[in-house]
């Protein structure tokens, strides 16, 4: 049993900031080497800035291009990924717009940055973790992916469901294999552009309610998730698959 990941290899998406970045940096401290992704160069190489972290700029809707950073990883690591966080999302600057009025070029744009990627990056990444007999798969969905969301966004709830219903289809399909899958569902995190935004939106008034409906009575760090990526990826979490952890500080 221990947090200790040296000599594990782990790839992140959408680690130019908020919990990617948080997850990314978390798993190099404790000794993990790092394969960090992310469309956003800026961000991406400030989160990079720790020697067990290789960055990789990579849009995840370009599939081949997926296909081919997880074979890159690979082949520089010379081993198989053992720890895959399937982070990347967010409403992509989408807001809510009436259903009748969402063009179609936005439903599919949160889908495929949401729901498509994950699996193309998952796709890509199982057969090292078969071949090594052992994996852990650990998907970031939201409470979005639980409950209608805040946002308002269609597509983005519509996504968020559906990352649960493929971390639990994935988790009886892979179990076999040694391969855990496990979903993470944050609450509101003002700690990326899309999620201030949100925030800030709310005004004091907005803001004083979303603190009354959580249990601990204040907002949650980029880390708070981190520790929960920690916890699916080690030993402690050996008999724990296709399960969903809600980190929210109890938000009703
Ligand atoms: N922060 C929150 O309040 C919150 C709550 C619940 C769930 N989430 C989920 O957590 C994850 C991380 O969210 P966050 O708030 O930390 O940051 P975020 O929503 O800003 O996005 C994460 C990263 O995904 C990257 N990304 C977007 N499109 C991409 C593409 N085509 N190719 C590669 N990378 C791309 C972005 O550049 C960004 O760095 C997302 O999946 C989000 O939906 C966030």
């Amino acid at each position: 049993m221990s947090l200790d990941f040296t000599g594990q290899i782990v790839a992140v998406t959408g680690a130019a900031t908020g919990f990617g970045r948080a997850i990314a940096r978390r798993f190099a401290q404790h000794g993990a080497r790092v394969f960090a992704t992310d469309i956003d160069p800026t961000g991406l190489a400030e989160t990079a800035d720790h020697p067990n972290i290789t960055q990789h700029v990579l849009d995840l809707t370009d599939r081949p291009a997926v296909g081919a950073w997880i074979a890159q990883v690979e082949h520089a690591a010379g081993a198989s990924i053992g720890i895959l966080v399937n982070n990347a999302g967010g409403v992509i600057g989408r807001t809510m717009q009436p259903i009748e009025d969402t063009p179609f070029g936005d439903w599919d744009a949160v889908l495929r940055i949401n729901l498509d990627a994950g699996f193309t990056v998952t796709r890509a990444a199982v057969p090292g973790m078969k071949r090594a007999g052992r994996g852990r798969i650990i998907n970031i969905s939201s409470g979005a992916g639980l409950k209608a969301s805040r946002t308002g966004v269609q597509a983005y709830t519509s996504a968020k469901h559906a990352v649960i219903g493929l971390t639990r289809q994935l988790a009886q399909e892979l179990g076999p294999f040694g391969i855990t899958v496990n979903a993470i569902a944050p609450g509101l995190f003002p700690v990326a552009p899309g999620p201030i935004a949100q925030w800030e939106g709310y005004g004091p008034e907005g803001q004083q309610r979303v603190l009354d409906g959580i249990a601990l009575r204040r907002m949650g760090s980029a880390d708070d998730i981190a520790k929960a990526a920690l916890f699916f990826a080690s030993d402690l979490a050996d008999y724990v698959t296709g399960q969903v952890l809600p980190v929210n500080g109890g938000s009703s």
